[in-house]
């Protein structure tokens, strides 16, 4: 059954045409960009042709550009489907049954659309919300952390086998399933994935490709010898289509194209944009992210090097972590410039991986904590980074699920800081109840300094779903106290309600 599914799903694939949309419509799409026809630069991406192909539009627009009457926004209007965004409220639920009860919701499978940016795969998955209408790597780990709390063990070995289709057909997972998102990857969650659905054994030639991706591609040998990882895009040339007049602007204002790079790297960290890439914190012109070998994306590696039983590189590894990551004045771990040979010194939560991936030493993991406790403990939570300049998204004031639950693990592992990763926990917790009191949704981000205010900095609007705070809730709510039977009860009742409901509108 499940080879008959791929089989009739390779060839639907081999019958559709999809491309990145810079490429398929060329200078149409960089007026529609460039003109600010829609404030997020990333709808247009996300449209697809209602009738005419993308080679007849192009022609089409060609024809008609210099027409005194042509408009360029009836034009596009005329010839795609423009996408939405995806907002959920429901006032009556709780934050627990929304939590659980949203999943369906942000359930999506491919619809073999032709002309679409979109990257298809079999079976289903989970998305983010907002503008975010494709699945992410990274997030979909700690989307998984709430799938298995809502006993979505389906969904779950679905993504998996998604990303290990995604593998196989492209060598790597790309950042999410948009072609304009081909030339780089994500924080290589994969091997945590696989092992939190004890399905590693199963996907051990998917783990090996993916490690010879980052190896190949993504390797710095230094000096001594050591090898260690930083981001990069393939596609290192081009501004991103999704953000493509943002990057143009940055591009020109430091009137060099090499920006795009370290743009592109930035979004393969998943921390798009921090001052932890930025020279100048308060510039973001200044960011030299493929110079930077990062922390959090070597622990990660370490890893998979323990998954895939390649324990003499995960040595090494962890090794050259503790010389060129580990900082005894700071007492903290932070990146390594490799360009500079001198460690970034800035001060992150990707100081956190060393210990809650098992690198860091108890007296290193007891100073990091400290200053966890003295330097980033807020009344929402814990801070991204404490810089006092940047207004990126990934910085001081902003919490992110990820890393609240990343630091709350590491802290659970730490002697004698127990209590502290509780603290951030509970204060967590009741930041996303907060939010969800005052506004029946959960968010992208939080700032957690000002906890009456809502997150802001970057590039695009706080977004609400949303996937990954979702899954850190759940993940959090229930590792003090069992799961109520009757929230599942009614969870499958809301779900057959859905189901029959469905079957209503579609007769
Ligand atoms: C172009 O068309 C849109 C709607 O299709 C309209 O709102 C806009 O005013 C038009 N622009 C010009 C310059 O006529
Ligand atoms: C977007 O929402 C509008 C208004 O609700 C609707 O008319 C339109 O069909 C939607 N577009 C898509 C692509 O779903
Ligand atoms: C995509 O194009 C193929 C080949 O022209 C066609 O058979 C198929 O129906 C199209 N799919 C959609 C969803 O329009
Ligand atoms: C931009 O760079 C070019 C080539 O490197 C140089 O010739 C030009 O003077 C620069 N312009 C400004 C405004 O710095
Ligand atoms: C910002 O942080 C730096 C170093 O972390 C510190 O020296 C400076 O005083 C801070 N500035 C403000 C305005 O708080
Ligand atoms: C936040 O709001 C609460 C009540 O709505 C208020 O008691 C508290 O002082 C506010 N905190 C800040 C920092 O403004």
């Amino acid at each position: 059954m499940k080879t008959l599914h791929l089989v009739v799903f390779h060839l639907i694939i081999l019958s559709t045409i999809s491309q990145s949309p810079d490429q398929l419509y060329d200078e149409l799409f960089e007026a529609v960009q460039i003109q600010r026809l829609f404030s997020d630069s990333k709808t247009f991406c996300d449209a697809v042709p209602r009738t005419l192909g993308s080679n007849q539009i192009l022609d089409l627009y060609r024809k008609e550009y210099n027409n005194p009457t042509f408009n360029l926004t009836s034009f596009i209007f005329n010839n795609f489907i423009i996408p939405n965004t995806t907002s959920i409220v429901h006032e009556k639920w709780t934050i627990e049954q929304h939590c659980h009860r949203l999943w369906p919701l942000l359930t999506r499978t491919t619809n073999h659309e032709n002309f679409s940016s979109f990257i298809d795969v079999p079976y289903q998955f989970v998305i983010p919300g907002g503008r975010f209408r494709e699945f992410y790597y990274w997030d979909t780990y700690f989307t998984m952390l709430g799938l298995i709390r809502s006993k979505e063990v389906q969904l779950i070995d679905n993504m998996l086998e998604n990303f290990a289709y995604l593998i196989r057909t492209l060598g790597h997972i790309p950042n999410g399933n948009r072609y304009y998102y081909e030339g780089r990857s994500q924080p290589p969650f994969f091997s945590l994935m696989t092992e939190l659905a004890s399905k590693t054994d199963k996907y051990k030639d998917e783990l090996e490709k993916e490690y010879q991706f980052w190896m190949d591609k993504r390797s710095i040998k230094l000096d001594d010898g050591s090898i260690l990882n930083r981001y990069y895009d393939d596609l290192n040339a081009r501004p991103r289509p999704e953000a493509y007049i943002e990057d143009v602007e940055i591009a020109h204002k430091k009137n060099n194209t090499d920006v795009y790079v370290h743009l592109r790297a930035a979004a393969e960290s998943g921390w798009d944009f921090s001052s932890r890439w930025m020279e100048d914190e308060k510039d973001l012109s200044t960011i030299i992210t493929t110079n930077i070998l990062p922390v959090d994306l070597n622990c990660l590696l370490y890893h998979l090097e323990l998954a895939l039983n390649k324990k003499l590189q995960a040595e090494n590894r962890r090794r050259a972590i503790h010389k060129y990551m580990w900082s005894d004045d700071l007492q903290f771990f932070t990146d390594y410039n490799f360009i500079r040979k001198k460690p970034t010194n800035r001060l992150t939560l990707a100081a956190l991986y060393p210990l809650w991936l098992g690198i860091a030493t108890k007296n290193q993991a007891q100073n990091v904590a400290r200053q966890v406790e003295s330097l980033f403990l807020r009344d929402g939570g814990v801070v991204t980074t404490i810089s006092n300049q940047s207004t990126q998204q990934w910085d001081n004031p902003n919490g992110w699920a990820p890393l609240q639950y990343i630091t709350y693990r590491a802290l659970l592992k730490t002697p004698g800081y127990e209590s502290l990763g509780e603290t951030i926990r509970r204060r967590w917790m009741a930041l996303n109840e907060k939010v969800f009191q005052d506004t029946g949704k959960m968010m992208e981000k939080y700032d957690v300094v000002n906890i009456n205010q809502s997150a802001g900095g970057g590039e695009y609007k706080t977004q609400d779903g949303f996937g990954w705070t979702n899954g850190v809730y759940l993940e959090m709510l229930y590792d003090q106290q069992p799961i109520s039977n009757t929230v599942l009860y009614r969870k499958t009742i809301f779900q057959i309600s859905s189901l029959i409901f469905f079957i209503f509108i579609s007769r």
